[in-house]
Order: structure tokens, then C-alpha cells, then sequence
């Protein structure tokens, strides 16, 4: 699970299968407790700072009644000056599969050169982010009576030059080229032109970006999917100065939406969305993380059991 390049729709269609079922199974306080891969380890290695991702994947793999064993960067012997190469054939021997998140692009595919078991990208660089675009896909499918036909406009507020997480949604909804998309980005956070030119391609419609300045028609869309500013991937003082996170979702906006509107953010949220709409029924961000654990089980019982 390296790439949305490695996805078709027959794997989604059996994955949120899965994920219903799993649903289905759980008790009153949203859990489903199994021990079917009580035989497996899961290796998590986090190069980069994360919540979400690392805690759902370990619940996750728990909740199957799997181990799970941590890679620490800063106390391992990377500070020794050992490589990557090496660190992750060692991680290869200890478990049934690896997690790996990595500030740099395209480490994910690197390491499944160097790996026997299987690797899933929990994102590297601004590149990809594979199974947060797949626990996004099923709460837009769940939100819409499990049937995407009825999503017709999606909007992406925020960093949509650096966001992995909105690249790999796209990548991902061009299986459903039904679907027009509409960007609404930070000044300098422009989609790249690559971007534009491949949903041009892939989707039926040419690909809109608003400009903030100017009415916003928020009246049209189906899904509004904030991001924040990633300045950890803005290298230099001048473009960070060229940068603002100038854009909020606030009660005001969300009266100017049509009512099923859902506004979805990956997290960490800085002040993106107001949190005066946390318990309007569109704010779907604390479902999306339940969906979250309950997509990687789904993910990790398919391949495990491989
Ligand atoms: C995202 C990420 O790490 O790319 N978070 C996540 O995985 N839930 C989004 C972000 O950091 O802004």
C-alpha cells in the first residue's frame, strides 16, 4: 500500500465491504474487538510527528489482536548514522508488516525495495498519504447513503499545493470521474499546474480554482475538505511570508452551504474551522476519525491475511 496507483475500484468495493462489516460488529460504544491476527506484529516507524495515524493503526491492529512494536527516531540508531536501507531490513525482521511515515517523498516505495513484508504508506513528504484518502473516501460514502453517485461537487480549502492528503483524495476520486472539483487555496498554495492538467484529464469537468476575493459559491457543493497550512514543507523565510491561512469555515459560511453539506478535515486542525460549527451535523471530522480505525482494520486483515 504504497501508492493510490496501487488501487482499483474491486479493492475499494471489498474494503468498505469489510469496513461495513466491522461496523456492523461493534458494540454500543463503537468498538469491534476481534482476534484474528493475534499471530502478527505490526511495526510502526513514524519519521514525522503524528496523532491520528499512528494511534488509529495501533488501534486498529489491536483491535484484531495483533501486537504492535514502536521505531522511535530520535532513540534508535539513526542517531548513530545508520541508513535507511539498513533501518528498515531490520524492521523487516521483527514484525508481519510495517507502517512507515517519512518526511521525504517517495521513501514509502524505497522501503519496499528493502522489505520482505508488506509496507503502507502512512505518508511520505508531500507526496501521498493512501490510507487517509481511503478512510476519506468511505466517510464521503457513508455520509451520502453509501452511494457516490450522489456526490457531485467537491471543494478543497486551504494548502492545496503542499496538503498529501488532498493529493492522494484526488488521485483516489479519479476512479469517480463524475465528480467535479473545486479548489479554494491559501494565498500561495495554488494547485500545480500538473494537478490542474491530470484532473483536466481523469474527471469529467475541468477542475474550477475561486478566488478568495471574490463570491464564493458555497452553495454548490456536496463536500468542503479543509486543510491546514503545512509549513513544515515551506523551506524558505520569503515563501513563508507569501503565505497565509487566510480562510476560515466559521456558522456564517456554513448558512451560505446547502444543508447536507459535510465539511471534513484530516487534523491537526489549526483555525481552519471554527470550532462554533464542532456540533453541527455537517462537521463530520470526529466521525472521519472513527471511520479511520475501523478503514485500517479493514486495510490490515486484507493484508495480513494475504
Ligand atoms: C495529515 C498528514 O499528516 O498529512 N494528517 C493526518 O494524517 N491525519 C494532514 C496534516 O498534517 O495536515
Amino acid at each position: 500500500m504504497i501508492s493510490i496507483n496501487d488501487i482499483d475500484k474491486t479493492f475499494i468495493d471489498t474494503l468498505f465491504e469489510k469496513t461495513d462489516d466491522i461496523i456492523n460488529h461493534s458494540d454500543s460504544n463503537g468498538n469491534c474487538r476481534l482476534n484474528t491476527h493475534s499471530d502478527k506484529i505490526l511495526v510502526s516507524a513514524f519519521f514525522e510527528p503524528s496523532t491520528r495515524t499512528q494511534l488509529s493503526f495501533e488501534s486498529a491492529m489491536k483491535s484484531l489482536g495483533g501486537s504492535v512494536i514502536n521505531f522511535n527516531s530520535d532513540t534508535s540508531s539513526l542517531k548513530k548514522g545508520e541508513s535507511f536501507k539498513d533501518t528498515i531490513k531490520t524492521l523487516s525482521i521483527y514484525g508481519d508488516i510495517i507502517v512507515l511515515r517519512h518526511p521525504q517523498s517517495g521513501s514509502a516505495k524505497e522501503a519496499s525495495k528493502y522489505s520482505n513484508i508488506p509496507i503502507i504508506n502512512a505518508g511520505d513528504g508531500n507526496n501521498e498519504h493512501p490510507t487517509q484518502a481511503l478512510l476519506d473516501l468511505y466517510t464521503i460514502y457513508k455520509s451520502f447513503d453509501n452511494n457516490l453517485i450522489k456526490v457531485t461537487n467537491i471543494l478543497f480549502v486551504g494548502d492545496c499545493k503542499n496538503s498529501r492528503t488532498i493529493r492522494s483524495l484526488i488521485q483516489l476520486l479519479h476512479l469517480y470521474p463524475h465528480i467535479s472539483i473545486y479548489f479554494l487555496p491559501y494565498s500561495g498554495c495554488y494547485p500545480s499546474d500538473d494537478m490542474l492538467d491530470i484532473i483536466s484529464i481523469k474527471q469529467k469537468t475541468n477542475p474550477i480554482v475561486l478566488n478568495k476575493n471574490l463570491p464564493i459559491p458555497y452553495h454548490l457543493f456536496d463536500v468542503i475538505y479543509c486543510t491546514r497550512l503545512q509549513k513544515e514543507r515551506i523551506f524558505t523565510m520569503k515563501q513563508e511570508s507569501q503565505l497565509r491561512a487566510d480562510l476560515v469555515i466559521t456558522k456564517d459560511v456554513l448558512n451560505k452551504c446547502k444543508n447536507d453539506v459535510i465539511i471534513m478535515h484530516p487534523f491537526p486542525r489549526n483555525n481552519e474551522i471554527s470550532t462554533e460549527i464542532d456540533d453541527e451535523p455537517n462537521a463530520i471530522y470526529f466521525k472521519q476519525m472513527e471511520y479511520g480505525v475501523k478503514i485500517r482494520m479493514a486495510l490490515l486483515d486484507i493484508l495480513l491475511s494475504r
